[in-house]
């Protein structure tokens, strides 16, 4: 097991580079078992949510590993099912993909239910109600075994309850061979949605609409391997704009495409944060005083939810009071009870969080209850007085890539310690 210790009271300088997209490439990886052939993907980020998919897939039979620091290659041709045996799959949310990938290529697939953050009810009905409407039959056994399989798949016209990037994503690919055309109404609009559906065109998919809260995927026959390069990680990129802030620092945030920070760059420009943009790059500068502000986490384009830990972080160290709307996760605030223990004063609810600012948080031990959980507490490790012991710092090491060099890198005063 291993910690962070945080030496708090250094404003951030300098420059940092974003990975690759987690949630793209955790989509992307799985979508390869569609094809026969081999796929060299590029801007991989180097997390152990990656090293798990690696290991599933070559649990099913593919031929799956780095080729260097941030590429991968997959040849699934030799995967003959996706029948996924062992508890790979309790590690991560994603693993749920095998089942819309192995469902279009094999007419079945079969996983235990996903683990990942404990961020409440999680429910996957509406992958099964995509699945379903495609013409499949979906068991869930008491042990909580997910099989699907399918005499033939057809196209169909999907409407989805509720905005989900897990089964928009998990449709897409179960519909790539569809026989006809599926329309998937209500989709999720997130950046990695878009990067999914390029990377199965990339392939030889016909989708079109991604981005766009319809989109059509027309089956095709066949997919051909390819090479595809994923996007950068708008998280990752929003965690160092907020920690930017919350510490009055001044850094270049390098390889990121702008537009997808938008709803963080207009929050943190609201609060007073000076942002400029440069191509793929942008300056986050602290120039005056930040005020605090409301946020109702949102499907994209609204303010994503997987920054708003960092964020309640930056707005309880703001004088003044603050709300902070939880739209889109069931029960995200849990680990407000550790912010506590640094002297943030929040009263929350499962969906609400209502803080009174102060710039008194002290340094303490706390531990990391999820990934962004994990983010956002480095980040109050950075502000906070005297030192910071954060534990459970798997989950941090889950998404982000060599997160407290990226940190030291920008001034910050953070160890890895093994225990
Ligand atoms: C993805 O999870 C991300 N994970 C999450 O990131 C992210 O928080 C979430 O999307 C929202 O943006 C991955 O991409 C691997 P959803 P996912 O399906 O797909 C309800 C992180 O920190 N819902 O969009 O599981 C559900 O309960 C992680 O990187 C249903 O009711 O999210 C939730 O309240 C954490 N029925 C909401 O929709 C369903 O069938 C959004 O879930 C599916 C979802």
């Amino acid at each position: 097991m291993s910690k962070f210790i945080i030496e708090g009271g250094v404003r951030l300088k300098g420059k940092v580079n974003i990975g690759g997209f987690k949630n793209a490439a955790v989509a992307i990886i799985p979508a390869t078992i569609l094809c026969p052939g081999k796929c060299i993907l590029g801007n991989i980020p180097k997390i152990r949510d990656v090293n798990v998919f690696l290991e599933i897939l070559r649990e099913l039979g593919a031929d799956a590993d780095y080729l260097d620091n941030s590429s991968i290659y997959v040849d699934a041709t030799n995967i003959k099912s996706c029948y996924l045996e062992n508890g790979l799959s309790k590690k991560m949310r994603a693993s749920y993909y095998v089942l819309g990938a192995g469902l279009g290529r094999f007419k079945r697939a079969s996983t235990l239910m996903p683990g990942g953050c404990d961020i409440g009810e999680r429910p996957i009905d509406q992958h099964i109600k995509g699945f379903e409407a495609l013409g499949a039959k979906v068991e869930i056994t008491p042990e909580g075994r997910i099989n699907v399989q399918a005499e033939k798949l057809t196209g169909a016209r999907i409407y989805l309850d509720v905005v989900s990037v897990g089964a928009t994503i998990n449709i897409m690919l179960a519909a790539v061979y569809a026989e006809g055309r599926t329309i998937i109404e209500n989709a999720a609009k997130e950046p990695h949605i878009v990067d999914t559906a390029n990377f199965l065109n990339a392939m030889g998919a016909d989708i079109k609409g991604a981005g766009t809260d319809v989109i059509r995927i027309n089956g095709v026959k066949e997919l051909k391997g390819c090479t595809y390069k994923v996007i950068p990680d708008q998280i990752e990129a929003g965690t160092y704009m907020i920690a930017a802030a919350a510490t009055k620092g001044d850094i270049i945030i390098d390889d990121i495409i702008p537009k997808h920070m938008e709803p963080i760059t207009a929050k943190l420009k609201e609060m007073g944060m000076g942002i400029e943009e440069y191509g793929d790059s942008m300056r986050v500068y602290h120039y005056q005083e930040l005020v605090p502000v409301n946020i109702k986490t949102l499907p994209y384009p609204g303010f994503p939810t997987d920054l708003q830990q960092p964020m309640t972080v930056l707005l309880s160290s703001l004088p003044g009071e603050s709300t902070v709307v939880e739209g889109v996760s069931e029960d995200r605030f849990r680990y407000v009870e550790e912010l506590k223990k640094m002297g943030a004063c929040i009263e929350f609810t499962k969906r609400q969080a209502k803080i009174k600012g102060t710039d008194k948080l002290k340094g303490t031990v706390v531990q990391a209850t999820d990934l962004r959980a994990g983010a956002a507490l480095i980040i109050a490790g950075l502000i906070a007085e005297g030192l910071t012991e954060i534990t459970n710092i798997q989950h941090i090491d889950r998404g982000y890539e060599h997160i407290e060099n990226k940190f030291m890198n920008l001034g910050a005063k953070i160890k890895r310690v093994e225990d």
